[in-house]
């Protein structure tokens, strides 16, 4: 068994650990971070895409904001569509000038990736067998494989950000107590070769299901359709894909361009909060912790607050001996989780077609759609939840 020693021994390579890692080399703490994926994988997997200015201003302090400021597309509003007519939400106007960046969150990681990899920092792909050990006392330590040897990491802290199906969560599930909720439906998205048709997101409320019109750049096209939570892939050629996104947006003097599908594929929707975020040494963050359904477009902006919160109370902890914020750390986040869990399940429920919901439920939900496109205190309800409450 070959024996290691740092800091902090970060679990997973997703935004979350990546972003951590990056943190806390600034602040002069190491890091080994530990993924079970393979880079390609991991780079590879296509996830969502609106950055909160609060997860930029923290992605710039990590230092990896270079090619983000170039390639990322500022919005300033987004369309509720609804019985015919597109509703414009302006975001900034809304709320005192703040906006969203578009900038897909595989691009985040490849970009905190290669700033890790360029300074020479410790990220390991392809380990198996992740196990963390003594966070209940004061001498944490993981244990993995890695290129066929066994070894161990000695570590002061655990972060777990293995997301959803990591290991780092079931090991303390005694102590956790979790909130859940599934949703009968899912997503079927596309990448597409094509120039977005909308100069801004439209999220679109239909009787055949809800629509998404997204971006990941002026020539690409992300575009999503509600489907059964067991959708066979298989069972959507393109064509049919495109059928149903045309007859869900469609619009008087409006037309969806159509282009080579890149990528497609389907997820599932849940509400899930597992508490405390921590036990002992180990501190639970991002999906590890939490999950939000994607209409509310939260799940990597949540994240990225968890690290912050994380790296300032690591920050304070190692240069003052001060373990406050690291004691308040689970509540400090659970705040803006609980508040991001309402708006993710509130605009998901506002926008679905429920099935085996009726008429009532319909016309509740046109009347909640009319309500905050004409109403200014409920739109600005809307827009400030979706750039991101302030702390
Ligand atoms: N050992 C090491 N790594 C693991 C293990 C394990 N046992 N289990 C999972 N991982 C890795 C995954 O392969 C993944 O790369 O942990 C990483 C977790 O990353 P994400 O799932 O991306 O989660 P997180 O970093 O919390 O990012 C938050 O925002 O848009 C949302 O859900 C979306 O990924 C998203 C997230
Ligand atoms: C995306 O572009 O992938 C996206 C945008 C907004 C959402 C969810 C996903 O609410």
């Amino acid at each position: 068994m070959t024996h290691e020693r740092t800091q902090v021994a970060i679990v997973g390579a997703g935004p979350a650990g990546l972003t951590l890692g990056q943190l806390l080399y600034r602040a002069g703490i190491d890091a080994v971070v530990l993924e079970d994926r393979s880079r390609d994988y991991v780079e590879a997997r296509i996830r969502a895409g609106v950055l909160e200015q609060g997860t930029v201003d923290l992605l710039e302090r990590a230092g990896v904001t270079e090619r983000l400021q170039r390639e990322g597309i500022v919005h300033h509003g987004i369309y509720l569509q609804f019985d015919g007519e597109r509703h414009h939400i302006p975001l900034s106007e809304l709320t005192g000038g703040r906006s969203i960046v578009i900038y897909g969150q595989t691009e985040v990681v490849k970009d905190l990736i290669a700033a890790r990899l360029d300074a020479g920092l410790p990220l390991r792909f392809e380990v198996s067998n992740v196990a963390v050990h003594g966070f209940e006392g004061g001498e944490p330590f993981v244990t993995y494989e890695h290129d066929g040897g066994e070894r161990r990491l000695d570590c002061d802290v655990i972060a777990g950000c293995d997301g959803f199906h990591g290991v780092c969560r079931p090991v303390i599930e005694r102590v956790l107590r979790t909130y859940s909720r599934e949703y009968p439906f899912g997503w079927l998205g596309i990448l597409a070769d094509v120039a977005p048709s909308s100069d801004e997101l439209v999220y679109n409320h239909h009787a055949r299901g809800f629509a998404l019109l997204s971006l990941r750049s002026p020539t690409r096209s992300r575009l999503y359709i509600q489907c059964r939570p067991d959708e066979d892939i298989a069972d959507w050629p393109d064509e049919r894909i495109w059928e149903e996104l045309h007859a869900r947006t469609a619009l008087d003097g409006w037309s969806l361009e159509e282009g080579p599908v890149l990528e497609k594929g389907v997820t599932g929707m849940r509400s899930f909060v597992a508490e405390p975020m921590q036990h002992g040494r180990l501190f639970l963050a991002g999906d590890a912790a939490h999950i939000v359904p994607p209409t509310g477009a939260k799940g990597l902006n949540l994240a990225m607050h968890d690290v912050r919160v994380l790296a300032d109370a690591l920050i304070e902890w190692y240069d003052n001996g001060r373990a406050g914020l690291l004691d308040s750390y689970s509540a400090d986040c659970l705040r803006r989780v609980w508040r991001a869990e309402h708006f993710s399940w509130w605009m998901t429920s506002m926008l679905h077609r429920a099935p085996g919901g009726d008429e009532f439920d319909e016309k509740l939900q046109l009347s909640q759609l009319r309500y905050v496109t004409t109403s200014t205190p409920a739109a600005t309800s809307l827009a400030e939840n979706y750039v991101g409450l302030e702390e």
